[in-house]
């Protein structure tokens, strides 16, 4: 699997809407929350696989700012969850060259795993092999509002407002918009990921729950991506 042997282009920037979850665990007779567990589990050996395949960013959705809709324990659980594994695994990221940042609310997290990512940031900051984002408590609708709140009180006049302020105003202000984006568990829908920065985004939607997402199916959905020709609004160019 060398992107040599198959002519395979690696996008830049990835995003994976880690979905099926639930529907993984019921599937198997076991609660929904095994299934986050499952999920959780499967965070680290894609980095490494997208390390490996040279991707240079990858933004996991791990929890919507309308996830706050499901069952109190649903969602402490996958707060928990997160937290462990944060505890469990900042150092082998570290090790492993990743960069570590946050999208999304800060304020509505608990105290310490806020207090948890914001060490993983600082401890990773200088890293350069791959830089992982985490969707935490993110929405792509929420996101623009907060960038519209910032510009408005920066005072801008209407005439300076354009793309690139916005832009720089997201969560994911500096980082380049994503190439390609994966939805596991057959859904097609946003969900309101990255809605302005997916504009030209390239999106496929294996069936696969996320739990059984692996290095294999992420390679198939790199040659799905290599066969796509992106135009931009302009004319191919072959
Ligand atoms: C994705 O799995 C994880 C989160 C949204 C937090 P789901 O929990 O949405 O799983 P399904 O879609 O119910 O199967
Ligand atoms: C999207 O999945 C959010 C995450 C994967 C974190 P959902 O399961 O919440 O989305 P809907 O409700 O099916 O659109
Ligand atoms: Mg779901």
């Amino acid at each position: 699997m060398t992107a040599e042997n198959q002519n395979i282009k690696i996008p830049t920037h990835v995003g994976l809407i880690m979905d099926g979850n639930g529907r993984w665990a019921t599937q198997q007779g076991l609660p929904r929350l095994a299934g986050h567990k499952a999920g959780v589990e499967n965070v680290k050996p894609t980095v490494l696989s997208a390390k490996k395949f040279g991707i240079k960013y990858l933004t996991f959705y791990a929890f919507s700012t309308e996830n706050w809709k499901r069952p109190q324990d649903e969602v402490s659980w996958i707060m928990n969850l997160l937290s462990i594994f944060i505890d469990r695994e900042v150092n082998n990221l570290n090790k492993e060259g990743v960069r570590i940042l946050h999208i999304g609310h800060r304020e509505r997290l608990g105290r310490e795993l806020l207090k948890k990512i914001e060490d993983a940031i600082e401890l990773t900051k200088n890293n350069t092999a791959i830089t992982v984002q985490l969707g935490l408590d993110y929405g792509g609708r929420d996101e623009i509002t907060q960038a519209v709140r910032k510009i408005v009180a920066s005072g801008v006049s209407p005439e300076e407002v354009n793309e690139e302020l916005i832009s720089q105003n997201l969560y994911t202000a500096g980082i380049p918009d994503p190439d390609l984006i994966i939805r596991t568990s057959g859904e097609m829908r946003t969900s309101n990921f990255l809605i302005w920065q997916s504009a030209y985004a390239e999106w496929v939607f294996p069936e696969t729950y996320w739990p059984d997402f692996t290095e294999e199916v992420f390679w198939q959905m790199l040659v799905e991506y290599s066969r796509r020709d992106r135009r931009f609004g302009g004319l191919s160019q072959s």
